[in-house]
């Protein structure tokens, strides 16, 4: 393949990311870990399955740099999820040390690549890579807003029994708690959801996808969702590799946009082969805006937990 991705943390996120990447046959794909023997297996694995899923797409397993060395897109999967009881937040200090000394080898060898950020918190995390690598602000990016998006829209099509092709969804904010759907520019076929259910139904699935990490990981008890976090990096790839120039939600730096600065929080973004290749901003109305306040305000007291850890 003429593209290159890497997948730094071989455990749920960025195997199955890995797996999807290949089996779309976007790229050759290399995976990262510290664990020795399991990105070499998981890579041999979906090596030998290739054949089955007729893709010519090459797999590496690594527990060093060198084969990572310029790739186009670096998906950062590396640190602990969350277990039963654990806020996102609690993963803070131990993520973002893992974080940093990721991003430092990353950029060393492959000083041109586009950084999408998933390990938890989210949003301070982005911060942390931003910070590590020096790379210009359309090159670092989270994945937040896309899972978030289709969570709500798997919410959605199960509610009014369409299909999810027919969905579309709008979550902006942080990775949290505090994430603000955005029912007005959520759509089936076209149509706003404020048009085809009552308010209460709107407001149990804008709950449920505000809580839908911990749903579950309060099912698999020993770690966090996997699957649609790594579609949602998948997609995100996807879209800066065939420069496809897709308006998705992600977690980007702001520097005045929606009246923020420096600060990643999610917003609608164009992604293409540059990266982020326009922010673009939609009106709210003030209640929205308050929402997406209160969300900017909760990573602006992770940002004051990283600089008190000296990351
Ligand atoms: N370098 C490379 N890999 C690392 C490092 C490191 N410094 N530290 C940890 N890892 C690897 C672990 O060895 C493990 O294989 O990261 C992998 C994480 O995999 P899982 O424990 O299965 O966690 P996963 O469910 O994939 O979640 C990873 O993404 O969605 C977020 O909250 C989630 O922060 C978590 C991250």
């Amino acid at each position: 393949m003429d593209k290159k991705v890497t997948v730094i943390g071989a455990g749920n996120v960025g195997a199955t990311a890995a797996q999807r990447l290949c089996e779309k046959e976007l790229c050759d794909v290399v995976l990262v870990d510290i664990i020795e023997g399991v990105p070499q297996g998981k890579a041999l694995d979906l090596t030998e399955a290739a054949p089955v899923e007729k893709h010519d797409s090459h797999l590496t397993g690594a527990n060093g740099y060198e084969d990572s060395a310029n790739s186009d897109i670096v998906i950062i999967t590396a640190g602990i999820p969350r277990k039963p009881g654990m806020s996102r937040d609690d993963l803070i200090s131990t993520n973002a040390g893992i974080m940093k000394n990721v991003v430092r080898e990353v950029a060393k060898y492959s000083p041109e690549a586009v950084l999408i950020i998933v390990s938890n918190p989210l949003d301070a995390m982005c911060h942390v890579a931003y910070d590590a690598s020096g790379f210009p602000k359309n090159r670092v990016m989270g994945m937040a807003g896309v899972l978030d998006s289709a969570r709500f829209r798997a919410f959605i099509a199960m509610e009014l029994n369409v299909s999810v092709e027919n969905t579309h969804a709008f979550v902006l904010g942080g990775h949290g708690d505090t994430m603000v759907p955005l029912p007005r520019y959520s759509t089936v076929a076209g149509i706003p959801i404020t048009e085809l259910m009552p308010q209460d139904r709107i407001d149990a699935l804008v709950k449920r996808t505000a809580n839908g990490g911990a749903e579950i990981v309060s099912l698999l008890k020993t770690g966090s969702a996997y699957y649609a976090p790594a579609s949602a990096a998948v997609e995100m790839a996807e879209s800066i590799l065939k420069d496809k120039k897709k308006i998705l939600p992600c977690a980007v730096y702001l520097e005045g946009e929606y009246g923020f600065k420096d600060l990643f929080i999610g917003v609608p973004v164009k992604l293409g082969a540059n990266g982020i290749e326009e922010i673009i901003e939609i009106k709210l109305t003030d209640d929205e805006k308050a929402a997406l306040q209160k969300s900017a305000d909760a990573v602006e007291e992770l940002k004051e937990v990283l600089s008190k850890l000296g990351s």
